[in-house]
């Protein structure tokens, strides 16, 4: 049975994250309460009375906004020895479930300030807790940026939140971040005229299977990026060879102009329409969420767009609150249009104070 449930998510949104949490917690009928702490970069749901597995799915990564990585809590917070950390985690997990494997193992912390102060330590004690599974008879391998576990699998998590105090739980691959603590490591093309290429690209990755990826970002597709310069996005789709509308009165980089598959529109994003429709409306222009929210749902409403990405900028203090009205809206409209979608909203690794909503056809 499980107690709670650990969401990690970016430093600052730790209220978003508990917010969030609760919500889900009541919707399930579940009681219990959020535990966190300012910039922790992480927050602990406590549930009230033990949860059976159905906790995997219900708290999936997918359907959580702020979580960038979650796993379910079967044993309370383990206070651990500097002399022997080992033992009082595996008969903790003995104590839990006789005989559970585990497929993959995952030694973490916080992407806090602290939490980064032990990532080395996480680092170095991997190697003999894996050493103590193994002679338990439980064959993990570890779970890191080169490995792409199996979706059925499990992972067994170990958290840190300082030398001595440490969660253990486990998660479900199919309804976790595919990546390791829920951060998307990719490599910044030094060709790409803005760092915020990489939203887009992980935006990609996480909103769409390869399928979906590789018939949508193929050379015969078009795309709309509203909000374009210095075209960081349009970057994304010319590196496929998707020919871009780039909106926008900034200057769009020139190199991106030369491919020959971008046309460059000085015109206003909120009146932008394309005379056929495109496969592709994305959207990062720097205005109040709701009118990108509204925008957006013109374009779905209109079918100008097959799939879109749309950034939504979160300055203002009420984030979950505003957050929240907005995936109502969203919800109300879309079941009103009543064509069959997905929509997906997620704080992204590469997202500071925004979100990146993701609205396409029913996979
Ligand atoms: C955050 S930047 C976009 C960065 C771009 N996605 C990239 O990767 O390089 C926001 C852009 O939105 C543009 N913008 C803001 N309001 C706009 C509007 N009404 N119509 C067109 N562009 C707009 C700004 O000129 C600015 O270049």
């Amino acid at each position: 049975m499980l107690r709670g449930v650990l969401a990690t998510c970016r430093p600052g949104f730790e209220k978003e994250c508990a917010s969030e949490l609760s919500e889900r917690a009541t919707q399930l009928g579940l009681s219990g309460y959020p535990q966190t702490k300012p910039d922790a970069g992480f927050c602990v749901y406590h549930f009230n009375e033990p949860v059976g597995e159905s906790c995997f799915e219900s708290f999936q990564w997918k359907s959580l906004i702020f979580a960038r990585s979650i796993f379910c809590l079967p044993t309370p917070m383990l206070e651990v020895p500097e002399t022997d950390r080992v033992t009082p985690i595996l008969s903790a997990l003995k104590e839990w479930h006789k005989g559970l494997r585990f497929n993959t193992l995952l030694v973490e912390s916080s992407d806090s300030d602290s939490g980064r102060e032990l990532s080395a330590f996480c680092r170095s004690f991997s190697k003999p807790l894996r050493a103590a599974l193994l002679k338990a008879g439980n064959k993990v391998e570890f779970w890191d940026e080169s490995s792409s576990p199996e979706p059925q699998t499990r992972c067994l998590h170990v958290f840190f939140l300082d030398y001595s105090r440490v969660y253990v739980g486990v998660s479900l691959h199919r309804y976790n971040s595919p990546w390791p603590r829920g951060i998307a490591r990719l490599r910044f093309p030094s060709d790409s005229p803005s760092r915020s290429t990489l939203k887009l690209e992980e935006a990609f990755l996480s909103f769409m299977n390869e399928d979906e990826r590789a018939s949508s970002l193929s050379p015969a597709r078009r795309a709309v990026d509203l909000g374009a310069s210095p075209g960081g996005w349009t970057y994304q789709f010319v590196k496929r060879g998707v020919r871009t509308m780039a909106v926008d009165n900034g200057p769009m980089d020139e190199r991106l102009l030369e491919s020959g598959l971008v046309e460059h529109l000085r015109v206003d994003g909120f009146k932008f329409v394309p005379a056929r429709p495109v496969d592709w409306m994305v959207c990062d222009m720097v205005e109040q969420p709701k009118r990108v929210a509204e925008l957006a749902m013109n374009w779905w409403q209109n079918q100008s767009a097959r799939r879109l990405i749309f950034n939504l900028k979160l300055p203002m203090k009420k984030r979950w609150v505003e957050v929240s009205e907005i995936r109502l809206a969203l919800d109300e409209q879309l079941k009103k249009i009543n064509r069959p979608h997905k929509l997906m909203m997620k704080q992204l690794y590469h997202d500071r104070e925004e979100i990146t909503v993701y609205i396409g056809p029913h996979s």
